[in-house]
């Protein structure tokens, strides 16, 4: 059979590691596919510099969307990155001249996913982005077409590399957070603006394109709720760490009666829990669906390799002549996300201030969280140990509460309450308790 002739646009980390693993998996993926796997052209921007992998054979493009229209290929891989720009205006071409497409760009399909999908559906080809999330974790799949029949009532996960290795590295070897940063740099892990990462808005991107596979439901980024990982401190994961908790930054979509609730942000589990054991740059998704016991994917999730298995396992498809609905049904039947207000998100909390050390302070915080019907599973006061800390010196101390379930909305107001009473200074902690 004539062999699947492949154009990739970007050739940096990702794009090098795929033309390597084609080159070496040749005879296996013919086999497995039926055909061969050819790279006959790549579009980037220096010719010059030395990506480890022979280019020499390939038809050269520097504009990608001149390679998204070349008639010589049936694919065009996507590995440019950005949500607009070259990278939206190749694909659209590649797809309106009839080519079968795999992007690895989350940005891209977390703003444009619908409309690209109705484009790939209006020319009978397929948009395939396994690598988009969890990269080597095949979790696109395994929604799309292994839970087709399921109805999914929660997703969550660990779902950006660079954050999971900072928290890892933090917690286990007590550096500090612009250290850790910098190595998950310079391992490959982290975005060309590391904001992007710590922020929460790589895991925004990921989540909302697992929610329309999830839920059917449009993929929209601002549907979500967003806080990073840049406010926790060492003393967070120390606490955490003796309440029987660790801090990860979790995308979390689900069902409630108010709509689909889609948050990220930092999220204490127990340590008992098989998303705690994840660490480092692994990532970890768990699906909760009716009627079976949860299901947990972890693996690799950024770095070159591991982002390359994914695009070629979608290269694989197309070979074989496997399509799907890009997010797993006609993009007619996809349903527009209402926001699910954070306000009403019900859960446990974690919170951590300076309290003053004065008699009737523990009574006055205590009045406020009654006030508000939220019920305490633990309160710890702790002076710090050896030499007096500058708080414990300046009259206060710090506490942490554990709540039971409680809502957001009560946490706020109780928390502007305990502040006006100026019981407690600077502002408060709060990070949200997952169950799992
Ligand atoms: N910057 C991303 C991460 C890369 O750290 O997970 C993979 O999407």
């Amino acid at each position: 059979m004539a062999p699947l002739k492949v154009g990739i646009a970007g050739v940096g980390t990702v794009g090098a590691a795929l033309i390597a693993q084609i080159a070496a998996q040749r005879e296996a993926l013919a086999a497995r596919c039926g055909r061969p796997i050819e790279v006959v052209a790549v579009c980037a921007r220096s010719k010059s510099k030395d990506r480890g992998v022979d280019l020499k054979k390939m038809k050269w493009f520097s504009d990608p969307v001149a390679l998204a229209r070349e008639p010589g290929i049936d694919v065009f891989v996507e590995l440019m990155g950005g949500a607009d720009g070259p990278a939206k205006a190749a694909v659209e071409a590649a797809l309106s001249s009839g080519k079968s497409v795999v992007t690895a760009n989350k940005a891209l399909l977390a703003k444009h996913g619908v409309k690209l999908a109705a484009a790939a559906e209006k020319h009978a080809v397929a948009l395939n982005f396994e690598a988009a999330v969890g990269a080597a974790i095949p979790i696109v799949k395994t929604l799309r077409e292994g839970l087709a029949g399921n109805q999914i009532e929660r997703i969550y996960g660990i779902l950006n590399g660079t954050c999971n290795y900072i928290l890892t590295r933090m917690e286990q070897e007590g550096l500090s957070f612009a250290e850790c940063l910098k190595q998950a740099q310079q391992l490959g892990y982290a975005e060309a603006d590391p904001a992007f990462d710590i922020e929460g808005h790589d895991t925004a991107q990921k989540l909302a394109i697992l929610a329309s596979l999830a839920f059917g439901t449009k993929a929209d980024q601002r549907a979500i709720y967003v806080e990073g990982i840049s406010s926790i401190a060492a003393a967070d994961l120390t606490a955490a760490d003796e309440l029987g908790y660790r801090v990860k930054l979790l995308g979390v979509a689900m069902r409630t009666p108010q709509g689909i609730e889609q948050r990220v942000h930092p999220t204490m589990v127990r340590k008992d829990s098989s998303i705690a054991q994840v660490m480092g740059v692994t990532n970890a998704v768990t699906i909760d669906a009716k009627g079976i016991n949860p299901i947990t994917l972890v693996g690799p999730g950024a770095g070159g390799a591991a982002t390359a298995s994914a695009v070629l396992s979608d290269i694989a498809d197309i070979a074989r002549g496997v399509r799907c609905a890009p997010f797993g049904r006609p993009t007619a039947k996809l349903k527009d996300v209402r926001k699910a207000p954070m306000q009403r998100h019900e859960g446990g909390y974690y919170i951590r201030f300076q309290a003053r050390d004065k008699p009737g302070t523990a009574a006055t915080i205590a009045t406020r969280l009654a006030e508000q019907e939220i019920s305490l599973e633990s309160i710890v006061q702790r002076h710090a140990k050896g030499a007096p800390s500058e708080e414990t010196k300046n009259g206060s101390v710090p506490v942490i509460l554990i709540t039971y379930a409680t809502s957001e909305d009560a946490v706020r107001k109780a928390l502007a309450a305990v502040s006006r009473d100026k019981v407690i200074s600077g502002r408060p902690q709060v990070i949200r308790i997952e169950k799992n």
